[in-house]
């Protein structure tokens, strides 16, 4: 009875970028758990088919795909199609943090690179879910990972935050379009999960990260993990959320809504 419960996306097919590690990988395997089958694509092929095999479900498999390469992304949303004949939610999710550098020695190519995959690479997804969904009158759910740094200054390298600054009015304005074909478009803000994108910029291990992001959170008492994010991209993807569309969903307990500076006690 639990498991029949949890069923949220019974009968969906879902694409998740970047899906071989962090958020994306445990946004999959929630995925799965609630009834949607799944492509998984990322260019971290080892690590894609491991999470496939560690699912153990034919609900999932792995798909190449370099979001920066519009013909990838094409062959990925055709994939879909094929393998399990629809296509009803795209979580846009792969991402750099690109270099730390600070803007008097901002390194251009880098920053071209960053823009490439975090803003280009949505684009392409958008673009190539959008049209299946369309030519296929599928009244689809497209979800993309923006960040905190889609918000605020201060969260990451200049490229980075202007690539989620983009990445939200890229939602909102991919959702106005969309609406009349009965496509939800949103994007997910997250606060810092220690994954290897945020523990590789920092050069720190998870348990390290975890105690910085938690001494810098609003909400204390909790630490935020992936699968916070999982299931903060399950509620969108399922019909619990029907009618919200060009919403930025940030899951940061509130960081971005306080001024740290002015403590209120
Ligand atoms: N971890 C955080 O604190 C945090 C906070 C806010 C937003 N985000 C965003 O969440 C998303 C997922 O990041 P994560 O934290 O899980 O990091 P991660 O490094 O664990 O996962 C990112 C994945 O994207 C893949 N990827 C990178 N370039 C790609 C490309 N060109 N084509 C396809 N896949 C590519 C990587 O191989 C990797 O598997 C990113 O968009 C990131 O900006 C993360």
């Amino acid at each position: 009875m639990l498991s029949m419960s949890k069923q949220r996306l019974e009968g969906k097919v879902a694409i998740a970028t970047g899906a071989a590690s962090g958020i994306g990988a445990e946004t999959v395997k929630v995925f799965v758990e609630n009834g949607a089958s799944v492509v998984a694509a990322d260019v971290q092929d080892e690590l894609g088919h491991q999470l496939v095999a560690s699912i153990g479900s034919p609900k999932v498999c792995y798909c190449h795909c370099d979001v920066r390469d519009e013909k990838q992304v094409e062959e990925t949303v055709r994939f879909a199609l094929e393998k399990y004949g629809s296509l009803d939610v795209m979580f846009s999710n792969a991402g750099v943090f690109g270099s730390l550098s600070g803007i008097l020695d901002l390194d251009l190519n880098h920053f071209d690179n960053t823009m490439a995959i975090n803003v280009r690479g949505i684009a392409a997804t958008i673009k190539h879910a959008a049209r299946v969904m369309v030519a296929n009158k599928i009244r689809g759910s497209i979800i993309c990972t923006a960040s905190v740094a889609g918000s605020v200054a201060g969260c990451g390298p200049h490229a980075y935050t202007a690539s989620k600054h983009a990445v939200v009015g890229l939602v909102r304005s991919a959702c106005s379009e969309l609406g009349s074909f009965g496509i939800r478009v949103n994007s997910i803000s997250p606060f810092g999960v220690a994954t290897p994108l945020v523990c590789n910029a920092m050069h720190k291990d998870p348990d390290e990260v975890e105690a910085l992001t938690c001494d810098f959170a609003n909400l204390k008492g909790i630490t935020l993990k992936a699968t916070h994010i999982a299931e903060a991209a399950l509620f969108l993807a399922s019909d619990d959320s029907v009618y919200v569309s060009g919403h930025n969903l940030v899951v940061d307990g509130g960081f971005t809504a306080v001024n740290q500076c002015f403590p209120s006690s």
